[in-house]
């Protein structure tokens, strides 16, 4: 969050308090208050001497603690007792007309878990398969145990039943070292997970969207990319899991969609950032923002002049929720189309992660920017042709890549202290 004197401005310099809008007949708008209320906030974790102390604690409530999980660290005995919350996040109350039951694959992860806040705060019945491979429980603890809320542990390589109205099928690990793991697995959840949730969308005539991505492209020789571009990808490098995986993802989506009439929607998704990334799975915006705050080097690989554009996961939300309710069956791409050389954002970064620090009066020395050799089949440039967004969604980006960081920067601190970071 920027600092407290200092408003949010979207890219026109208009304050943003909310975000989400009331577009094809479903109004995603809420405040973004709410929203950071339940990511930018440290865990509420209190270290207790007695057990007195404890008993006390765990009956405290007030405004500031009552939607975080709650933790009371009994220091004498080394453990920690985990309470239920008094109070879940205020949700819309919707008329049974107007609430849907919505299916999010995956939504234990970095945008499942967002997109889960928006969908419930909106006042939606949601229900999240996730295996928690990259995925938390933590992300959406906060609704357990909500009337309108589930959380099944299940991996989408089985097939699952539920009666639903849409679908969003995100299940899939989208950080490098997380994909390329375990690379079978990748295109066995790629695969037959989109076969079993397309197959689920058929039986329950559920409107089906899936997250697909830029890397579809490849290394790119059409700068910026639209939808119409076909790619330029290995099929044999060790990126081919995902990307390949998503490939046929997407082949088996159109599939269903003219072989058995199924409803679908394609979102073909350019880098995005944003608080709950995991700070460790190799992705630029966490590993350099984590280095910058430990004070370590920050590390580029390549000669830094490679470009990379970077989305803030609100607008990504947007996006979504947009094209699940719009008629568009075409892939759609879905990113933030500034353009900066990894060189350029690593000094950005190191300068944000400078001013929310002295913000704080932390007072910290310059960091170096480091340069590593480049790992295989990484692509030099992507940046996505969002002009079908824009004619079909009425979408665009609003948030700044300096104001995304520093929310990033703050969440990323809030982790620090809660000791989880
Ligand atoms: N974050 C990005 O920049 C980005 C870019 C392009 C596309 N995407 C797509 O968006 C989706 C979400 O990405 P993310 O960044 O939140 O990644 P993430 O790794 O944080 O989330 C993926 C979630 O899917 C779960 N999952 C993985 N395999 C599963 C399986 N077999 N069964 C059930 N659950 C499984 C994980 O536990 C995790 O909760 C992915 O489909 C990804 O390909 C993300």
């Amino acid at each position: 969050m920027p600092s407290s004197s200092e408003p949010s401005l979207d890219k026109s310099g208009k304050e943003i308090t909310t975000v989400g809008f009331a577009r094809f007949g479903f109004d995603s708008e809420v405040s973004l208050d709410v929203l950071r209320s339940l990511y930018l906030r440290a865990h509420y974790v209190k270290t207790v001497a007695s057990a007195d102390e404890a008993a006390k604690e765990a009956d405290r409530d007030d405004a500031s603690t009552s939607y975080l999980s709650k933790a009371i660290y009994h220091a004498d005995t080394k453990s920690i007792s985990y309470t239920t919350l008094s109070r879940f996040p205020p949700v819309k109350l919707l008329p049974p007309s107007q609430r849907k039951r919505i299916l999010v694959t995956g939504g234990a992860g970095f945008v499942g878990s967002h997109l889960v806040d928006r969908l419930m705060v909106l006042g939606h019945e949601v229900t999240v398969i996730d295996n928690f491979f990259t995925g938390s429980k933590t992300t959406v603890s906060h609704w357990v145990g909500h009337p309108n809320f589930e959380l099944v542990r299940h991996d989408v390589v089985e097939p699952f039943m539920i009666e639903c109205d849409q679908i969003y099928h995100l299940a899939c690990p989208a950080s490098p070292p997380h994909y390329q793991f375990n690379a079978v697995k990748t295109i066995k959840t790629s695969f037959m997970g989109t076969l079993n949730m397309l197959g689920l969308a058929k039986r329950t005539k559920a409107r089906f969207l899936i997250t697909s991505t830029s890397e579809v492209y490849g290394d790119p020789e059409v700068h910026p990319q639209p939808e119409d571009y076909w790619g330029h990808v290995n099929p044999i490098g060790p990126r081919a899991c995902y990307d390949e995986g998503k490939r046929v993802a997407e082949t088996l989506t159109y599939g269903f969609h003219r072989q058995d009439g199924v409803d679908v929607r394609v979102a073909r998704i350019f880098n995005t950032y944003g608080p709950r990334m995991n700070p460790f799975d190799g992705r630029v915006v966490s590993n350099f923002i984590v280095q910058a705050l430990r004070g370590e080097d920050m590390t580029v690989y390549g000669d830094g002049k490679q470009t990379r554009s970077f989305q803030y996961i609100h607008d990504l939300i947007d996006g979504l929720i947009a094209l699940m309710n719009s008629d568009e069956t075409r892939p759609v791409n879905i990113g933030n189309g500034d353009e900066f050389t990894i060189g350029e954002f690593a000094e950005l970064v190191r300068d944000i992660v400078a001013k929310v620090q002295k913000e704080d009066g932390v007072d910290v020395p310059r960091v170096n920017i480091v340069y590593k050799p480049m790992p295989t089949d990484d692509p030099q440039k992507r940046r996505p042709d969002t002009t079908r967004a824009k004619q079909v969604l009425d979408w665009q980006p609003r948030w700044t890549v300096q104001m995304g960081l520093e929310e990033m920067v703050r969440y990323y601190k809030a982790k620090m202290v809660e000791g989880s970071l």
